[in-house]
């Protein structure tokens, strides 16, 4: 059973993408056979400075090694190591119908939005496709705004099949229930593009700021707050402190007598000790760029064993060779 799931690297990452995708993708390592890698070609619909696609996918590396991905247990490399995928993009793009590409919410609501559509954006979902089918996948784990991605892989792999033979292991989506929506510090869904995000890595200071500008509601710290658990302090502080002492906090708050700064004070030194021993294992990696380099390279080695194996299979399969 083959886990794979790909990581845009666009910006630093925060408490929305730990919870939501890091951590799932990192338990999962568990269970063993996970392939994770950096979509680094996918950045190209968004980022244009080279610098900046380069330093970013550095960035998302080292943090995801930080926060425990295990290169032993999991492949882990950068998509465009591996130009197969490429190739196979072609193949499935000659069967792909415009109309199918056409109804992609990508797409749909960039260009509502008026960015002029070029053939990335639009290719977008076909190159998602081939990530996946490239190393007979069974399940990608994403989150919601996935989901009809993972529906149109799913028919073009079916396609190639029914035109060509069986070729493609057709992948099924993993999508949590749970922590699929962890939300930004002014209440809407947590996202880079909102400006509301706890960045897991931000420096003391900044990250103290942040915490203490959180904006409360004007009920004085002895009023009762029926409401403790909706407060947004004591929703991140469950997800960072130990059960019991989250309980407390909140119990504290309904209670009355608990201000909203020792609250806040409250979640960022349990922020900081929760994030702790990423922080350190983050510094080693940065002080040491070789081995992340590495770590990618052996990953694309380890991920070219299983692609050539699959594009071999679809190129004799479509009269290629
Ligand atoms: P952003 O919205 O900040 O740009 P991305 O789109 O890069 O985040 O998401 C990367 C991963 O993190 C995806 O798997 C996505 O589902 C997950 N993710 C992003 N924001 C949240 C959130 N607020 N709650 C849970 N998961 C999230
Ligand atoms: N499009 C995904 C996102 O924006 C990233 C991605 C690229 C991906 N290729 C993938 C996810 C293959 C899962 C499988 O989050």
């Amino acid at each position: 059973m083959r886990t794979l799931t790909g990581i845009t690297p666009t910006g630093p990452v925060h408490i929305g993408n730990y919870f939501g995708a890091m951590r799932p993708a990192i338990e999962a390592q568990a269970q063993g056979d996970c392939f994770y890698f950096i979509a680094d070609y996918h950045s190209m619909t968004s980022i244009t400075d080279p610098h900046e696609r380069l330093a970013n996918t550095r960035a998302v590396a080292v943090d995801w090694l930080a926060c425990g991905l295990d290169p032993v247990k999991s492949v882990f490399w950068r998509q465009s190591d591996l130009p197969e995928v490429c190739e196979l993009t072609w193949l499935i793009g000659s069967l792909t119908p415009m109309g199918l590409l056409e109804r992609a919410h990508g797409y749909k609501d960039k260009t509502a939005k008026g960015i002029s559509p070029n053939f990335g954006l639009f290719a977008y979902p076909v190159l998602m496709a081939a990530d996946i089918l490239l190393y007979d996948t069974n399940a990608v784990p994403v989150g919601q705004d996935q989901k009809q991605h993972l529906e149109m892989t799913r028919d073009i792999a079916a396609k190639f099949n029914q035109t060509y033979g069986e070729t493609f292991v057709v992948p099924e989506p993993v999508i949590r229930r749970d922590c699929g929506n962890i939300p930004g510090l002014d209440g809407q869904k947590m996202s880079k593009s909102y400006g509301n995000t706890l960045e897991i890595f931000a420096d003391e200071k900044a990250l103290r700021k942040k915490i203490m500008s959180i904006v409360m509601d004007s009920r004085t710290p002895a009023e009762p707050k029926p409401d403790a658990e909706r407060n947004i302090c004591v929703q991140f502080l469950k997800l960072l402190a130990p059960s019991d002492v989250a309980a407390d906090y909140e119990a504290r708050l309904r209670a009355g007598g608990l201000g909203y700064g020792d609250l806040k004070k409250g979640l960022f030194e349990h922020f900081w000790a929760f994030f702790a021993p990423a922080r350190a294992r983050r510094a080693e990696l940065l002080a040491n760029p070789d081995y992340v380099d590495q770590v990618l390279r052996d990953g694309a080695a380890r991920a070219r064993s299983v692609a050539a194996g699959v594009i071999r299979r679809a190129r004799k399969a479509a009269g290629l060779e």
